[in-house]
């Protein structure tokens, strides 16, 4: 090997090295992004905070919560606006966070798991209510004048469970139509199950029945004592739950005035 081969693989090496030191460095630099986002998170959405973490065109989204755009002030004031309304308290938890950089290196996406304590109001009561939050993040990053910041965050809920009970009892929140009712039948009585509507799946009275007769199941039951009833609409055991409701993505634009029509699988109108 000669010299001049010698000085020109060590080149290649350095400039190899530089670039392995560049993309670490990098990585650092947008792990330390997501932490801080996190700890904004953690002092009631700071919009001062949040702001500078997003570049101009950036979004912000989660089913129930809403996707805001308008890079760091749309996204700031939207998230200051949830935790206003839905999350009292939290303590964000952001755990095996994966960066991969696209060919430029000015660009990246990402993925990390959430598991978050938090406070929320109950759907019934308003009172404090504690509550395990679990999902992941997907991102993108932009490096924007020298610093890296989020384009895009998208946040999937896995569950948001009640502390008190765990998410083997409940996975979401009470008052949710994705949550069975438990009743205390008594046989010989006709009971109406009505799928879907403004307030999820439930027993109604005649009136209401009369309303959608198409929807209503009458149905009654041969032992006395508490059963599940169906509140999702997707039970294929309905008007009784089959634990259907453990398979459906929580979604908190179902709480609330604001719900949508919910209409199960096959149902018509
Ligand atoms: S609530 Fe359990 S299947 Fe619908």
């Amino acid at each position: 090997m000669t010299t001049d081969t010698m000085d020109l693989d060590i080149v290649a090496e350095l400039a190899a090295l530089r670039a392995q030191v560049a993309r670490l460095t990098a990585k650092d630099e947008i792990c330390d992004l997501v932490t801080t986002y996190a700890r904004s998170c953690d002092v009631g959405n700071d919009p001062v905070l949040l702001r500078p973490l997003f570049t101009d065109d950036a979004t912000w989204t989660c089913k129930g919560f809403g996707t805001f755009h308008g890079g760091g002030d749309g996204c700031a004031l939207g998230l200051k606006a949830v935790a206003g309304e839905k999350i009292w308290w939290s303590l964000h938890n952001m755990i095996s966070v994966q960066i991969t950089f696209d060919a430029s290196g000015e660009e990246a996406t990402g993925f990390w798991y959430l598991w978050e304590a938090a406070t929320i109001p109950n759907e019934h009561t308003g009172e404090a209510e504690a509550c395990w939050i679990g999902g992941t993040y997907d991102a993108r990053f932009r490096r924007d004048g020298g610093t890296w910041k989020f384009s895009a965050i998208e946040l999937k809920l896995n569950m948001a469970s009640s502390y008190s009970e765990g998410w083997v009892k409940k996975r979401w929140p009470d008052g949710t139509p994705s949550q069975p009712y438990f009743l205390d039948l008594k046989p010989g009585e006709t009971y109406l199950w009505r799928q879907g509507g403004r307030e999820g799946s439930r027993l109604v009275t005649e009136a209401e029945a009369a309303e959608s007769p198409k929807k209503v199941t009458a149905f009654t039951v041969a032992e006395p004592g508490l059963q599940a009833i169906c509140g999702c609409g997707y039970s294929k055991s309905k008007p009784f739950c089959d634990g259907s409701h453990l398979n459906l993505k929580y979604d908190w634009s179902l709480l609330g005035k604001s719900a949508p029509d919910q209409t199960g699988p096959g149902d018509t109108a």
